[in-house]
Order: C-alpha cells, then structure tokens, then sequence
C-alpha cells in the first residue's frame, strides 16, 4: 500500500483538542501514513497554544507559519501565501482541516487552488449566522472539501441541502470527545484549589469557589468588544455570582476589554468572581467536570458540557451544534445576551442534577474511523 502523505492544520486553540487524537492514530500506522503537521501562528501565546502541545503530548509542528493577530484578511491572506509554499514544497496527498477558524478557511482554500485534496473534520456544522466569520469560514471549507467527516447526523443533512454529494459525507462523531475520554481521569486527579491560585489574576481569594461555583468564559467579539454591553453584563455577573461564586476564564480579547472599559477593578475587587487566566486542557475540564453551571459563548464547551451533564447556559443566539440543546437531550440552553434569559437559566441550572448525555458515535473512537476512511482512500 502507498504511504500517504497528510498535512494537516492548527491555528487557534479550539483546534488543538482536535488534531492531537488525529496525530497520535495517524502515528500507530507509520507505514501507512507520513504525517506533517502545520501551525498557523493565529494563538501563539504559550496559555493560547504551547501548553497544549505539552498537555495534550501533541508532535511538536513541523512548520510554524507564524501569522499572529491581525483583522481577518490579514490573518487568511498571510495565511494563504505561507501555505501555499508548504504545499508546492511538500507535495501532500492530503490536507486535513479542523473547526471553523481563520487558519481552517485559508488553508483549505489554497490546498483547493494547489489541487491538493481536503479532509474536514468536523463538517456541516451550520449557525446559519453570516454574521459569526467562522460560520463563513465553515461554508468555504465545507464547499471546498473533497472530504467531508461530520459529528453527527444534523451535520449530514446540512450538507445535503447545500448539495454536497453523499458520497463524499462520512459521520465519524465528535474528535473533541476523544480527546475529553483521554484525559479526563488525569483532570479530575488535578486538585481544585491548586488550579485556582495557581491561575488567579484578579484578587478574589479561590477558597470561596471550593463550596461550589460556575464557570464563565466569554471572547465572541459580539458579546465582549462593546462596552456598554460588557457593562451590562459584568453586572449581571456580580449580581449571579452573590447566589454563587462565578470562575471568569479570561481571554486575550476579554481580558483587554475589561481593561479599557475601566471594568476590571470593580470585577476584580467583588471577592465572589475568580478571574484566571486562559486554562491548560485538563484545567478547564476540572472546572467544567466540578462546576454547578458553564455560561459560555465558545462552541466547543457545549460539546464538553453535554458530555459531562454540565448545564450550559449559551450566551448566543444560535448555535451550529443543536445536538447539545435542551431539547434534543443534551445541557445546553441559549440565552443571547439578555439578562433576563441568562438569570433564569441560571437558576434553572442550580436546581437540576448533572445529566450526562452522548450523541450517536461520540463515544471516543471518532480518530481511528477518520483514519480509516483516509486509509481507503
Ligand atoms: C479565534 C477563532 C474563534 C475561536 C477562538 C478561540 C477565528 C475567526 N476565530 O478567535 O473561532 O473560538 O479563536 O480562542 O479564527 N491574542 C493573544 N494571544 C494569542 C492569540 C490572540 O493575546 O495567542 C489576542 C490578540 O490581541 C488578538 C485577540 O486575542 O487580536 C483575538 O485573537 P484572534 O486570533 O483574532 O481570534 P479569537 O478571538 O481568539
């Protein structure tokens, strides 16, 4: 059998739980595959990105892009120009993309102008939203693809009505599970205490969450880059987390808007909002497997939180992963920005028991059926 030849492509952190299931199969069958492994640069922070390769025990890149921040055009054409040396240099037989980011669009686009063929993972995932980039970035992949590997069966359908050709479909789960089932024993030996103090940014004493807290993370710029809206919220925050002490995640973005919206000190000095800085992997599965609630607008910690029981309250108003919805048996509840929607969820949340639920096929196996299918090739 011909050894094949798989580029394949991070940028941004939710793309690293990813791929790191996805390398270590493609690693068991070294006769099979010669696998390259390409950074973007889009996260360069070691809390962004280098703290995942040592955690998640990901192959160091074989090719650092460093592309760093800048608007979305900057971040895809540097991108697209960088990428496109790689290709005609190392003549792959595939690129495999993951989720939805800047570095998922431009590579997938110059493989399709070099005519190299494209694997998505994580395929027909639809907000219908034309105002989230990655909802853009998902359609120009999904329309690129040659490939096209879906967590479950409303992804499919999604496809199918675009008019994908069904040949081209695979469902293979959720690969972020895999990676969840890897590691989640090693996350719950981590001691909660140690976790907290050792990330504390604000001045909050971590000792107060030890009776129970939620997890808050926000970075969608439609939730964090208005200040008025950031201050409507932060108070809605403080007033949450009388009833419970709140763990605020900070983001690069989130953490700068807090700053120059002059929030920070009345965030930081409330006693009841732990503010930490971005979380290792097995850090933020500790808190989301101890936490009583998860109020989010990241589209991976529903995934996370469906799995574990977690109840999620969904600062979005849609969702491109309606598998993990209330109503289709999983946590997650959507409540936009509206504070009356998030303070009821909210209390819904600390009233109900954690109930765990996994969708068809996210059962940890999802990388060796990707592997498979490319080994069929
Ligand atoms: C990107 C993804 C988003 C994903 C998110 C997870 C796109 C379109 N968006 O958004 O889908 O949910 O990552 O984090 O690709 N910064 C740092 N250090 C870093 C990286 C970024 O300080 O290592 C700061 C920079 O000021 C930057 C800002 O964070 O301007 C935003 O980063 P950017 O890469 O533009 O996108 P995200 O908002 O992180």
């Amino acid at each position: 059998m011909k050894q094949l030849r798989i580029i394949s492509v991070v940028g941004a952190r939710p793309n690293f739980m990813k791929i790191a299931p996805f390398a270590h199969e493609l690693a068991l069958h070294p006769d099979r595959f010669e696998h390259i492994l390409v950074h973007t640069g889009q996260h360069y922070d070691k809390a962004m990105s280098e703290q995942f390769f040592e955690t998640l025990n990901i192959p160091r890149p074989d090719v650092d892009l460093g592309i760093g921040s800048g608007s979305h055009a900057e971040q895809v054409g540097r991108t697209m120009i960088a990428f496109e040396k790689v290709l005609q240099e190392r003549k792959p037989d595939w690129v495999v993309v993951v989720g939805d980011v800047n570095a998922t669009c431009a590579c997938s686009i110059t493989a399709a102008k070099e005519r190299v063929k494209v694997a998505h993972i994580e395929a027909g995932l639809r907000s219908f939203d034309m105002t989230m980039p990655e909802e853009i970035n998902r359609l120009v992949t999904d329309r690129l693809s040659d490939l096209l590997l879906t967590p479950d069966e409303i992804s499919d359908a999604n496809l199918l009505r675009e008019g994908t050709p069904a040949a081209k479909i695979k469902r293979v789960g959720n690969i972020m599970i895999d990676t969840l089932d890897r590691n989640r024993v090693a996350a719950g030996r981590l001691d909660l205490k140690t976790v907290l103090s050792a990330n504390n940014i604000g001045s909050a004493d971590p000792a107060s969450a030890l009776n129970g807290f939620a997890v808050l993370t926000l970075h969608r710029p439609s939730n964090v880059d208005d200040g008025h809206k950031l201050k409507t919220l932060v108070s809605l925050f403080l007033e949450l987390s009388r009833e419970l002490p709140l763990v605020w995640t900070l983001h690069p973005r989130t953490r700068k808007q807090l700053e120059v919206s002059g929030l920070w000190k009345s965030v930081s000095e409330s006693g009841r909002i732990i503010l930490v800085q971005p979380l290792d992997y097995l850090e933020m599965l500790k808190l989301n497997m101890e936490a009583k609630a998860v109020i989010t607008d990241s589209g991976g910690l529903q995934e996370e939180s469906c799995v574990l029981g977690t109840p999620c309250i969904t600062m979005r108003d849609n969702t491109e992963r309606p598998v993990t919805l209330l109503e289709n048996g999983g946590t997650s509840q959507l409540t936009g920005s509206v504070p009356d929607k998030i303070r009821h969820a909210f209390n819904r949340a600390l009233s109900v028991q954690r109930k765990p639920f996994r969708p068809p096929l996210w059962d940890g196996h999802t990388a060796a059926r990707i592997v498979d299918i490319l080994s069929a090739q």
